[in-house]
């Protein structure tokens, strides 16, 4: 199954708050022109309103003075930034080469069946959303997934139900990796 998010959709028009206009300003001073700026005014939006949807990349292209299309072309590129709402665990299994030669696909065909994802990778029990996305850059620890903000790396089936199980009993999500470059169970 390809899981790919659903095309992005509006919610209603959007303003920006007085705290997230001065947030603004700040980022705009660090940056040498208004287009530049582009990725952490996305994070920000994203930030307060969970996902992008069109009326926020319309929101963007005005406030940076840019076409819709490109922030649109900018917000699709990068599926860090989501244009959809995700359920609570939003799983990003990287299936990009290096991650692909050491079995990736069996890593994301298991991790379907445990959650029986529809196909827009939502789990019937309405906790994960999985997404196949490219590197993720942790290609010397392959195969990967980021959980949210954190990688899991050198999966096999046997992790994937451990963190899964782990994620359904409610075990708060932990930064997996130890300073060696090895498997650590990634939760507590
Ligand atoms: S190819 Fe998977 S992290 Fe780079």
């Amino acid at each position: 199954m390809s899981h790919s998010a659903p095309n992005a959709v509006s919610r209603g028009p959007r303003e920006w708050s007085a705290e997230q206009n001065a947030e603004i300003v700040a980022i705009l001073a660090r940056y040498p022109t208004k287009k530049a700026a582009i990725m952490p005014v996305l994070w920000m939006a994203q930030d307060a309103w969970e996902w992008i949807d069109l009326d926020i990349m319309r929101l963007i292209a005005r406030t940076l003075d840019l076409p819709p299309s490109h922030v649109h072309a900018v917000a699709s590129f990068y599926t860090m930034f989501k244009k959809a709402p995700t359920h609570r665990y939003h799983i990003q299994i990287c299936h990009t080469l290096s991650c692909a030669l050491v079995g990736a696909e069996k890593i994301v065909a298991h991790i379907e069946r445990r959650l029986e994802c529809d196909e827009h990778g939502n789990s019937k029990d309405g906790l994960f959303t999985l997404l196949r996305v490219e590197c993720l850059a942790s290609c010397g620890s392959a195969p990967m997934a980021q959980i949210n903000e954190h990688f899991y790396e050198r999966l096999t089936p046997e992790v994937v139900d451990q963190v899964i199980d782990a994620l359904r009993a409610g075990t708060k999500l932990q930064e997996p990796r130890p300073e060696a470059d090895q498997w650590i169970f990634p939760v507590s």
